[in-house]
């Protein structure tokens, strides 16, 4: 099997800088793109040059330096409000990453409305990060976590879902758009709208869906959704969550400090007007300006063949995997994006990912931050190879031959 005939990995490899790396001797397999993306020259070159030619704080001083960092930075937020499609620049908040977003909408918006009784969902098979900050709050106000169940094929339970929605007082549903462990991709537009007739309100955890494909966040009609810009080709260290006017309007401030007041006299503060209010203290000017690089840069590419070269990866995947004796793909999910997670009989995963680092093919290992869907499916981890725009059909085969290898060991 060849690459998929619209678009052509090898073509912007040469974008990728760390891609060019040799382990060992042998070509780098980067196969672990559900933990980060690499980062393409003209996102380090935008984080380069605004230290060289820009750098100043933002919305503080009065001179023309500062001006142009405010400018580049707020033109950042408007790149990412493109982005998601959200309606106004002012849904845009910036954070560190998805985990910050998840704990802003728990703490504030959880912390406003939960009361003793109510129930917050999330499924089973979340990252820790969209379980522990719900699993705070709800014990903070009363509330009760309950975890949607999830099927042996690996697929969000919507039956069960559907009950757990009629038989409790559900304030708030959270849920990831793409699953980082199995990656299952959750029918969120049917969570959405059950969520809403119940009169739930919906965060998405979006890690790992923008990197795959464009997310209309007024079309889905999430009311939060939350991302990290490493995961899509920018720097660590920033990313957004997108909440609507209303709720954010109504939301408490996330922390105290500079920019995100209004007055402050030691009788009483108030607080600045939206986004400011949820973003004290200097913000990650840098880490903006490179996120809006990388959005710049997907948007140069042709994102539906982007999206299917990612699918052709996979299938590849699972097709030779069948011919693979020993090795257990871990998800049936019918709607998987960018990951295959498996394991080898009679194998613990970490020592198959040391075996396969050996040959230069770099996978993540272990629970991926899920240990409540491993526990369900009574497995102490899984190998996870994640695949981005950049990896090619003939990585898929090294990673195979490396398999073959391992499989010698154990
Ligand atoms: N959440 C990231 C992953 O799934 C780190 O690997």
């Amino acid at each position: 099997m060849t690459a998929s005939l619209s678009f052509d990995p090898n073509s912007i490899r040469a974008d990728f800088p760390l891609l060019q790396q040799q382990v060992n001797g042998q070509q780098l397999v980067y196969l672990d793109n559900s933990s980060t993306t690499q980062k393409p020259e003209a996102v380090i070159d935008a984080i380069c040059n605004y230290y060289r030619c820009d750098n100043a704080n933002v919305h503080r001083g009065s001179y023309s330096l500062s001006d142009r960092a405010t400018c580049r930075f707020e033109l950042a937020r408007l790149r990412v409000q493109q982005f998601l499609n959200a309606q106004h620049q002012e849904e845009i908040i910036w954070t560190r990453g998805t985990t910050e977003g998840i704990n802003l909408v728990a703490q504030c918006y959880g912390g406003m409305v939960l009361k003793e009784g109510d129930v917050v969902l999330v499924s089973t098979m979340e990252h820790h990060a969209n379980i522990v900050p719900w699993q705070m709050i709800a014990a903070r106000q009363g509330a009760t976590l309950k975890a949607i169940p999830v099927t042996d094929h690996g697929e969000i339970d919507i039956e069960a879902f559907d009950s757990l929605l009629k038989e409790n007082r559900v304030k708030i549903v959270s849920c990831a758009h793409v699953c980082n462990s199995l990656g299952t991709v959750n029918p969120i537009e049917t969570i959405i709208s059950m969520a809403h007739a119940a009169g739930a309100v919906v965060m998405i955890d979006g890690a790992q869906g923008v990197s795959h494909w464009q997310v209309d966040v007024q079309a889905l009609d999430a009311d939060f959704y939350a991302f990290s810009g490493h995961k899509m080709f920018g720097p660590t260290g920033i990313g957004a969550v997108y909440g609507k006017k209303e709720l954010l309007d109504a939301m408490p401030p996330f922390m105290g400090g500079g920019e995100m007041i209004e007055t402050v006299t030691f009788a009483q503060t108030t607080y600045n007007q939206l986004p400011f209010k949820f973003e004290a203290g200097t913000p990650n000017i840098a880490g903006a300006i490179g996120l809006s690089a990388a959005i710049d840069y997907l948007n140069e590419l042709d994102r539906t063949a982007t999206a299917e070269h990612e699918a052709s990866l996979l299938a590849y995947t699972q097709e030779r995997a069948r011919d693979c004796q020993g090795l257990i793909p871990v998800s049936k999910a019918q709607h998987i994006a960018g990951v295959f997670s498996f394991n080898i009989e009679g194998a613990h995963p970490s020592d198959v990912g040391m075996l396969l680092d050996q040959q230069a093919i770099a996978v993540r290992t272990g629970q991926h931050c899920a240990q409540p869907v491993m526990d369900q499916f009574c497995i102490p981890g899984t190998v996870r190879a994640s695949f981005s725009i950049y990896n090619t059909h003939a990585e898929v085969d090294r990673l195979f031959e490396a398999i073959e290898k391992v499989k010698m060991f154990i």
